[in-house]
């Protein structure tokens, strides 16, 4: 099964960027827990981090045909690109939508996600974790 992982902007921040709500463990440590998880559930999976919306769509295009499954942080796009919505349901790919922290729990602007409404699953508020149960929830649904 080939999976694909996408993180939004900001996200290559990790370990910096606000460690009060993202923690203090780097990109890199998310990289390297998402290729154990590969390995230990005999995966093939991708991983693409992009600033740029229009690279995000452009990945999620790519996917078609080549995919199976979409593990997919857009970070503060989630809350406004429609863009990112229509490649997710463009593709038909089974997505499931994680955020490492709680966004149900901060600003009201964080509580629509235009993504999520095109994941077939969304994890909030489970930290790094998160996108290790995105992928074995990926796996358990759509797996062979
Ligand atoms: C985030 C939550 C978003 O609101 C925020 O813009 C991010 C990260 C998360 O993983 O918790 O950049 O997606």
């Amino acid at each position: 099964m080939k999976i694909l992982v996408l993180n939004g902007p900001n996200l290559n921040m990790l370990g910096i960027r606000e460690p009060g709500i993202y923690g203090r463990s780097t990109f890199a440590d998310l990289l390297a827990l998402i290729e154990r998880t590969a390995k230990e559930e005999n995966l093939d999976i991708e991983q693409y981090q992009s600033n740029h919306e229009g690279h995000l769509v452009d990945k999620i295009q790519w996917a078609y045909g080549k995919i199976d499954g979409i593990v997919i942080n857009p970070a503060a796009y989630t809350h406004t690109s429609v863009a990112i919505l229509d490649a997710l349901k463009a593709v038909s790919i089974p997505a499931v939508e994680v955020h490492i922290s709680d966004v149900d729990a901060r600003e009201p602007f964080r509580q629509i996600s235009y993504a999520g409404m095109a994941c077939v699953h969304t994890i909030k508020g489970h930290g790094f974790e998160g996108y290790r149960e995105a992928i074995l929830y990926l796996k358990e649904h759509y797996g062979p």
